[in-house]
């Protein structure tokens, strides 16, 4: 078995086996990346398939508006809606998973301040993922135009409303942008833990090769 479940308080997450360079840890409060307690692998897998979809679509959002008049370009809002629909589903995966697993403390070397800021930026990154794609579907829903799923249609829940479905569509605008910024901070939070700070943060949320035992 490469690494260990633990339960404490209630609460699952695994801890990989210890280095043998931890042994020399001169400081009991000092953390080696071998001693951080990683995330689950499927909180893990989820993560970084969130990750790679919604910078794709958002990219995909921006190259699409541009050339919105441009013959051809219904193509691509078609498929911005049926990816968004899988990103609305996997976001709410997520959640429900991250509802019921907390995860283990960060390292006792990081300061309190930087543990709240991850905490508070972890909270609004998961509230602009459920708005953003929220927003676009409510506004696809209420827009004239016809809204499939990769090619199926889906019922209309609404009487279409131009008015209102523009309103979603710059809500929809707007937490894109929201998401931009804190995408932004948090991505550089977590290279800056990997490349400066070499503490294990990083780890947390990678696949390990010592990574967690898959056991039952
Ligand atoms: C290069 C890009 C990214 C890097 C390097 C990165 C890195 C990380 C790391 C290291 C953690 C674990 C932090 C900890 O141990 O407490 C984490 C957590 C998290 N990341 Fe990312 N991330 C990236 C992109 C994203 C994107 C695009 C999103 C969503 C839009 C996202 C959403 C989250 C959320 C919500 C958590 C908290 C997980 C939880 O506690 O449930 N990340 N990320």
């Amino acid at each position: 078995m490469c690494g260990e479940k633990s339960r404490r308080s209630g609460l699952i997450f695994y801890q990989l086996p210890p280095f043998k360079k931890a042994e020399k840890m001169q400081s009991p409060y000092a953390i080696t990346p071998a001693a951080t307690p990683v995330y689950a692998p499927l909180a893990i897998l989820l993560h970084w398939i969130l990750a790679v979809l919604i910078i794709s679509m958002i990219a995909l959002g921006w190259f699409m508006t541009a050339i919105e008049d441009d013959p051809g370009s219904a193509w691509y809002f078609r498929l911005h809606k049926s990816i968004g629909l899988i990103i609305a589903g996997l976001v709410l995966l997520r959640l429900v998973w991250r509802l019921g697993h907390q995860p283990a403390p960060l390292p006792a070397s990081i300061a309190r301040w930087q543990v709240s800021a991850s905490k508070a930026g972890h909270g609004l990154l998961y509230a602009a993922m459920v708005a953003m794609p929220f927003f676009g579907i409510v506004g696809s829903m209420l827009s004239d135009k016809d809204f499939l799923f990769f090619g199926i249609p889906l019922p209309r829940v609404f009487q279409p409303n131009h008015d209102l479905a523009e309103i979603f569509f710059e809500a929809h605008s707007v937490t894109t942008w929201i998401l931009v910024g804190l995408i932004s901070l948090h991505a550089l939070a977590g290279l800056k833990h990997l490349v400066i700070d070499k503490d294990g943060v990083f780890q947390r949320m990678w696949f390990s090769r010592q990574g967690p035992h898959h056991g039952p």
